[in-house]
């Protein structure tokens, strides 16, 4: 069967939710019966029937998702190579200076450069994806901007010839830089070197890198030139079929020399609002109708962008009573909260030591709650209210990462570590391995000059003394602490 030729001419007249064919990789495939179960919805797949779909499928699924997926008799045969038509020059899915290729990395000089030669590389369609933010985008912009409302307290006349910048996360992980890539999806839409690109610019400066459940490449290729003691975790978005979430555990626990954490989501148990990112699927829906759908398949609100897509299935649901115990069934790893987002939940998550070994106050790069806090206010609210929380559980902040002194602020805070997720991505976009290696060279010089110009030498002699908070102080919750009046925190301590 599989080496029946099909002409173009027949895959063509597949174009229905009653019958769905794709070309894939040169190989004929009929996909009606997956449609309704189709994790993206089946529209997306609908407005590529009866054509060849690799470039859209290629860069969004990791190798092994069709083998998964479809039955054996779904493969049909190959594509007669007869019957190929030189493809139409596709109009806007690149800039016009994609021929020209990226200037040398070496040539960009911070990290909004790296970003917008990124934008004139990857596709509309990835740009989109990884650029929008939720609503107005507030909490995106402020994510940067209050950075710069934090002003340094430079000492003089100190030796600081030499600077280290290395630390210690979760008690026990060595790395070269206070940085970590956050988990953000779909790396091969930036570049074909994806995660793995990546993890390789990440053992060059001995950077921990978090893996995106909504990874592009399988969990095992991205750790595949690993060096010892590189540092990994692995996101958990919770599915609805909590079978499919065990067993993606079970595969994570077999390679826990790479991997030495779970990284679980918080901060969005549905996707927000990013209309940036639906406005973009619109485009590519002109061949099918909007309504069109397969087969008791179930309505999907919004306008179907990237990033609603890939939430389909993700379970809201989740409670810290209910679903750390069944972590702590599925896995023996240490498990790192993201998206804590006011110092309740911080010291709700220190309770849960030494099962949760840390935390990440993030808001999800401003793509879930519009107007929800930066993560810097929330560090500073867990410096106001339960301070205690940092000695507990290493406290990690992202969002809006672009300087050094970005860095050196959240550390000076009580920030173990910083996350750079679409920076990482927007590297890879701008140049592959080497765009991302020299994202990590400009954060590491410019973290090292500040640090040089504040007159610290090491991250311990680093602290508040350092900043000048008081702009921001008057933004940061300045109601009841709503802890536990009856002891909470005293039975965390009494564990000790
Ligand atoms: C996003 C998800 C997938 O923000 O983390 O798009």
């Amino acid at each position: 069967m599989a080496d029946k030729l099909i002409s173009t001419a027949e895959v063509a007249k597949h174009t229905t939710a009653e019958s769905c064919w794709v070309t894939l990789y040169g190989k004929v495939y009929d996909i009606t019966e997956f449609l309704p179960s189709h994790p993206g919805g089946s529209r997306v797949i609908l407005q590529l029937a009866g054509h060849d779909a690799t470039e859209e499928y290629d860069p969004i699924h990791p190798p092994g998702t069709l083998e998964e997926n479809l039955k054996p008799e779904a493969l049909l045969g190959s594509i007669d190579p007869a019957t190929i038509e030189e493809a139409p020059k596709k109009e806007n899915t690149k800039s016009k200076l994609e021929d020209e290729g990226p200037p040398p990395m070496g040539t960009l000089l911070n990290l909004d450069e790296i970003e917008q030669v990124a934008k004139k590389q990857i596709s509309e369609k990835a740009w989109a994806y990884y650029w929008s933010a939720s609503d107005d985008l507030w909490s995106k912009s402020n994510n940067n901007s209050v950075y710069r409302d934090i002003l340094l307290r430079p000492r003089v006349f100190v030796d600081c010839t030499a600077c280290d910048i290395t630390t210690t996360l979760l008690g026990e992980h060595k790395v070269g830089l206070p940085i970590f890539v956050c988990p953000a999806a779909m790396a091969r839409l930036a570049h074909p070197d994806g995660e793995q690109g990546i993890a390789r610019a990440c053992s060059r400066f001995g950077v921990m890198q978090i893996i995106s459940n909504n990874a592009s490449m399988t969990p095992e290729q991205i750790v595949a030139d690993a060096k010892p003691g590189q540092t990994f975790g692995w996101q958990l978005y919770v599915q609805n079929d909590r079978a499919k979430s065990e067993a993606m555990l079970a595969r994570i626990n077999k390679m826990s020399e790479h991997y030495k954490f779970i990284c679980l989501t918080l901060d969005a148990p549905v996707p927000g609002k990013r209309e940036l990112d639906e406005r973009q699927g619109f485009k590519n829906a002109s061949r099918v109708s909007v309504a069109a759908k397969g087969k008791n398949e179930p309505e999907r609100p919004g306008g179907g962008g990237v990033g609603q897509q890939l939430f389909w299935g993700t379970a809201a649901d989740l409670t810290w009573k209910i679903t750390l115990p069944w972590l702590a069934k599925h896995t023996k790893l240490p498990i790192v909260l993201k998206g804590i987002q006011t110092h309740e939940d911080a010291y709700l998550a220190a309770k849960y030591a030494p099962q949760v070994k840390g935390i990440i106050l993030s808001n999800h790069g401003g793509r879930a709650l519009d107007t929800a806090p930066p993560a810097l206010h929330t560090l500073l609210e867990i410096r106001k209210y339960c301070p205690e929380v940092f000695s507990y559980i290493d406290v990690w902040v992202d969002g809006g990462i672009k300087r050094g002194t970005d860095v050196v602020k959240a550390l000076a805070l009580g920030a173990k570590a910083v996350g750079v997720g679409r920076a990482a991505l927007f590297g890879l976009g701008a140049g592959g391995q080497a765009g991302v290696e020299r994202t990590f060279e400009i954060l590491e010089a410019e973290t090292a000059t500040c640090m040089k110009l504040l007159g610290v030498k090491n991250l311990e002699e680093l602290g508040p003394k350092h900043m000048n908070t008081r702009k921001v102080e008057q933004d940061i919750f300045d109601g009841d602490a709503n802890l536990d009046k009856v002891g909470m925190w005293e039975k965390v301590r009494s564990k000790l």
